[in-house]
């Protein structure tokens, strides 16, 4: 008898001593992290997952870069202020991607040193795409300050960062705006960068900036100079919607759209004595499906230390007119066309020599038909009249 009360009551005891551990244990922890412990996947480097940070993830080629990524089995966090991108394309991929993990949006604005400190010194990422940005030469020329500062600032407080938390790859969205107005026809990367508006000079600064810094670290960099980006997934998850009052600044593809939807009466073409084929003006159109592809090819080739500049373009141009034609075959659309004199500033002809691409990444644009990306383009704009509200 005596025996077994001694021995309950040294349970009893070892009980009361377990359970002060326990809460002294968790105290401790409590105040080691006063914030809560949040998704542990995302802040820890995990052998065999690569976790890339998209910035301007929920803008039209960030978001169509983080449904590859997340398709190729990558992780992903997204930051986005939602200034120019859209919660609907964030919403799409979260519902596509939801388990634990996978896909982060994080709310912040990139101008923010602080935000952006906090978000890279609470997660562990292996790469940064950075896409973020503003990006209509017009506005550009209107609002100088508001390109240096998205763009160009931005750029060093996101390169400041990943060095600060020795994140080991960036891959950065430049342009072809990046060479001005060059003599000679293609573009390669040697093509001299003399940019003729704040766009294009706030993005080779930020080259600049990065190829400087390179030189003093071990950061494996590409960067990717788009010409034209057109088009949009072929499962019709993802489009391009821009904020409307940014339809005047627009780009043609989203023109022709317009027009084919009775949103403007019909499209201007500015411009049919230049020294082309039909007179109107030569661009390179590269399809977003090929762009993110290139991305990828990139990602997986960065090597330390080294910087790999890359024109992604198809190399051919088509005319204005050739495009808005192909506008026309892909919509349905008998499009109104005015012609107009020139507009100042524009050049007759750009296109790309992708043959670094090629070659080095092994990448090859595969939509090349205007008709076929448009027709993608416009199918998704036809069953949402109003961008990602519906
Ligand atoms: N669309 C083209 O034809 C083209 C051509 C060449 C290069 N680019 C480059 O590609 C990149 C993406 O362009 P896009 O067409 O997808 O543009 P977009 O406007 O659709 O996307 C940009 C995204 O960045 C976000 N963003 C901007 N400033 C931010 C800030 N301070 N903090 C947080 N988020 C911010 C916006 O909210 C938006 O979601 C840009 O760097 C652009 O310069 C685009
Ligand atoms: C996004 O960031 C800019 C600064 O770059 C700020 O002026 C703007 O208010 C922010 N927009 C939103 C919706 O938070
Ligand atoms: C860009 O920078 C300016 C400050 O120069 C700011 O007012 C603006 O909101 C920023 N963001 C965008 C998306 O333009
Ligand atoms: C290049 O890409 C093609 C597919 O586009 C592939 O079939 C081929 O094996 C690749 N070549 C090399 C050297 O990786």
């Amino acid at each position: 008898m005596d025996f077994v009360e001694t021995k309950r009551r040294s349970n009893f005891t070892r009980k009361i001593v377990l359970a002060a551990g326990i809460t002294a244990v968790f105290i401790f922890l409590f105040k080691r992290s006063p914030a809560p412990i949040t998704s542990t996947k995302f802040s820890a480097h995990e052998p065999g997952v690569t976790h890339v940070l998209v910035t301007g993830g929920a803008g039209f080629i960030g978001s169509h870069a983080v449904l590859r990524l997340l398709k190729d089995s990558y992780r992903v966090t997204i930051v986005d202020n939602l200034s120019r991108g859209n919660m609907g394309a964030v919403k799409i991929l979260q519902g596509l991607y939801p388990e634990p993990g996978r896909l982060q949006f994080i709310y912040a604005d990139l101008g923010d040193a602080q935000a952006v400190e906090k978000i890279f010194s609470e997660n562990a990422f292996d790469a940064v795409m950075h896409f973020a940005a503003v990006a209509y030469v017009g506005e550009s020329t209107a609002e100088p300050l508001r390109y240096y500062h998205n763009i160009t600032s931005n750029t060093l407080l996101i390169v400041k960062a990943m060095a600060a938390h020795n994140v080991k790859t960036l891959i950065y969205s430049s342009t072809c705006a990046t060479y001005g107005e060059p003599d000679k026809m293609p573009i390669t990367e040697e093509t001299p960068q003399v940019p003729i508006n704040p766009y294009g000079k706030a993005k080779k600064m930020s080259e600049d900036i990065i190829r400087d810094f390179s030189k003093t670290s071990n950061m494996a960099v590409m960067i990717l100079r788009y010409f034209n980006v057109i088009g949009s997934d072929p499962e019709g998850r993802l489009g391009e919607a821009p904020r409307p009052e940014l339809r005047e600044q627009g780009r043609i593809s989203g023109a022709c759209f317009d027009a084919a939807r009775g949103i403007i009466p019909g499209l201007k073409i500015r411009g049919t004595d230049y020294k082309t084929s039909d007179g109107t003006c030569v661009r390179d159109y590269i399809d977003v499906t090929d762009l993110i592809d290139a991305h990828v090819k990139a990602l997986a080739q960065a090597s330390p230390g080294k910087v790999g500049i890359y024109n992604v373009g198809t190399g051919k141009g088509s005319s204005v007119k050739e495009f808005v034609e192909a506008c026309k075959k892909a919509t349905g659309v008998n499009i109104k066309v005015d012609f107009l004199s020139r507009r100042p500033g524009d050049y007759a002809e750009v296109y790309s020599d992708p043959a670094k691409i090629n070659n080095e990444l092994n990448w090859t644009a595969k939509y090349t038909n205007l008709e076929e990306s448009l027709s993608i383009a416009w199918r998704w704009q036809r069953e949402h009249r109003n961008g990602y509200n519906g």
